[in-house]
């Protein structure tokens, strides 16, 4: 609880804000990211076609026969994410039984990015978290998250920014995370990346990936077992 002394009477007031219905993102850093070595490769625009903005993506899968990384080395580092991934599940006490529903990587040069997004899936077999790797070239301010709630624009009609409570008004997350580090996000949560000059001739390098849990391993129920939304799909690389 926070002590608040008001300066003409003295008086004390004690009041603390919580932060409900927070988003939780996990920054964490990446063990083997100096195991991996990325060459860089030419600017390629390869973006499916209802996506906006020019990158060069393998989503939602990276191909054996991928031109521009090999399937050895993306081997290797979906072995080292998942592993990774697996023990920040296990420290923050949630399921580590876990696959990569889609894993892809995305490249991009200066005015290549992506537009804001997020990871639902519109056949409603969502993920239950989402990554972003940043293997090479990534800089500060690149990834943004942004609110799409904006309910809390109804207490804006003061001067919000002075506000004690102001934090809970942004609506949008710049992320500074550097190479080497692994983001985890929920699949709702909008976000975009935008890139500049600093990458005019350095090629920066993300690996994304959503993923399942192993249903049965939490539901070993015959009916959750056989529903739909028990996913099997994509490659299982548990
Ligand atoms: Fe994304």
């Amino acid at each position: 609880m926070n002590t608040f002394i008001n300066d003409d009477t003295g008086e004390t007031l004690y009041a603390e804000d919580l932060p409900i219905f927070a988003t939780p993102i996990i920054v964490t850093k990446y063990n083997n990211h100096n195991d991996h070595e990325f060459e860089a490769f030419k600017k390629v625009d390869r973006k499916p076609e209802s996506w906006f903005t020019s990158v060069n993506t393998t989503f939602p899968d990276v191909k054996l026969d991928d031109p521009y990384i090999s399937s050895d080395l993306v081997e290797e580092v979906k072995k080292g994410l998942l592993n990774h991934t697996k023990k920040v599940m296990d420290a923050y006490n949630m399921p580590a039984d876990i696959r990569f529903s889609s894993f892809w990587y995305n490249a991009y040069y200066e005015g290549q990015g992506q537009e804001p997004h997020n990871h639902l899936s519109p056949s409603n077999i969502n993920p239950f978290w989402c990554g972003i790797y940043f293997a090479k070239n990534c800089f500060d301010g690149q990834l943004t998250f942004s609110k799409t709630d904006y309910s809390l624009r109804t207490q804006q009609v003061c001067d919000w920014n002075v506000s004690n409570v102001n934090g809970y008004y942004n609506e949008l997350f710049i992320a500074n995370i550097p190479n080497g580090h692994v983001v985890y996000f929920p699949p709702h949560l909008q976000h975009c990346v935008q890139v500049g000059k600093e990458n005019r001739h350095k090629m920066r390098l993300t690996f994304s990936f959503n993923l399942a849990i192993n249903r049965d391993a939490y539901l070993p129920d015959e009916y959750f077992r056989n529903e739909p939304v028990s996913s099997r799909v994509g490659n299982s690389s548990a």
